[in-house]
């Protein structure tokens, strides 16, 4: 069985992009009210009292966007300062990030992923949605700054959309020739926004490897990560590709995470929910700690059981929450 050390916490569900594929603009979401979300004590509280003594060592941050938490900051640095912290990482859309990098990097935060779909301004706005002034620039700067700072790795996450902009699967991967950045090539999923995917279907991580290779050949990287990504490399190249191919091939087996929702659900896949907790109203009801930490060790028990193959399998229908609500 796989060692489950790893906690997605999603800390907002708002976020200030509307990535087509995510949260389009024509898609009503109904946010969270403040008093639904986790404070400040009650996160630490589950993290260094729950998830620490049951072996969790790993902590990502997500949101939707998690650089509009006012809180961020602090939430870093005291994760940061439990000893038993082995990694703490950030997914971000870098819009807001090259104000905030070297704050978070000061915090303790080492690690960051930004999404990217797009090196082309009017491609970038199209898919983020329009917000009036173009917002690519200002991505680009956060992933400069970040860079600048010193996150290492550095990593961007790209979800290709056929004819939206597949047609720049060889720029994104160039970048990695240049720098060592680690661009990610992410399955577009059915999750956010159902019409789009049955629209333009998704292109399999294989045939994206395919393109790379005859331009420039490709090779495994002896790179691993913690996550679902297969790591690839262009010769000579000074930082790798990565694959997360969720929808051509389940790496449920390998899968090392559980997910907090900002609401405090704890989740065991990003698509099933079979066995959610919510640890927010167990604190807020007073549950004692020891009753939470063995309700969430069963959960934890069930997991290889719960995955997302089930899902496409048709057994639980169509998933109609978005990324920004579930985190990514
Ligand atoms: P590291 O390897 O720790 O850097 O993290 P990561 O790649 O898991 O993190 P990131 O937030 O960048 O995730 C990228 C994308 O991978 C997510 O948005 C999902 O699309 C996909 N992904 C991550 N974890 C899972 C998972 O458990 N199941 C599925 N189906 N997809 C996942
Ligand atoms: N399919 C694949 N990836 C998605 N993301 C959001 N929605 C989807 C989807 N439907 C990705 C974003 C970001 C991460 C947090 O989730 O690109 O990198
Ligand atoms: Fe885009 Fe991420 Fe925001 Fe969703 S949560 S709209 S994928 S930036």
């Amino acid at each position: 069985m796989n060692t489950i050390d790893y906690l997605r916490i999603s800390l907002i569900d708002k976020c200030n992009f509307r990535c087509q594929y995510c949260m389009p603009e024509d898609q009503e979401l109904n946010y969270l009210l403040q008093q639904d979300f986790l404070t400040k004590e009650e996160l630490l509280t589950l993290v260094k009292k729950v998830f620490i003594p049951l072996g969790f060592t790993k902590f990502r941050l997500t949101g939707g966007e998690p650089l509009l938490r006012p809180d961020l900051v602090d939430i870093i640095q005291e994760i940061n300062s439990f000893p038993a912290t082995k990694d703490i990482s950030l997914t971000t859309n870098g819009y807001l990030l090259a104000h905030q990098a070297q704050s978070l990097y000061n915090a303790g935060l080492k690690r960051i992923n930004i999404s990217l779909d797009s090196l082309d301004e009017t491609t970038f706005d199209q898919i983020i949605g329009n917000h009036g002034k173009s917002r690519w620039q200002q991505t680009w700067l956060g992933i400069q700054k970040a860079y600048e700072v010193g996150f290492n790795p550095l990593k961007l996450n790209v979800v290709i959309i056929p004819g939206i902009n597949d047609h720049e699967i060889l720029d994104l991967a160039q970048l990695t020739i240049y720098k060592n950045w680690h661009v990610r090539f992410i399955e577009f999923m059915p999750i956010g926004n159902g019409e789009l995917f049955n629209q333009k279907a998704w292109i399999p991580s294989a045939e994206i490897r395919q393109k790379i290779r005859e331009r420039w050949g490709l090779e495994e990287s002896n790179i691993k990560g913690n996550g679902p990504a297969d790591v690839f490399k262009i010769p000579h190249g000074k930082g790798t590709l990565g694959f997360i191919s969720q929808m051509s091939e389940c790496f449920c087996d390998r899968c090392n995470r559980v997910r907090l929702s900002a609401d405090g659900w704890l989740r065991p896949c990003l698509l099933n929910e079979t066995g959610q907790l919510n640890l927010k109203e167990a604190l807020r009801e007073k549950e004692s700690i020891d009753l939470i930490k063995k309700k969430v060790q069963d959960l934890l028990l069930l997991k290889p059981e719960i995955n997302f193959k089930e899902r496409y399998s048709g057994v639980k229908g169509s998933y109609d929450r978005t990324m920004s609500q579930i985190g990514g």
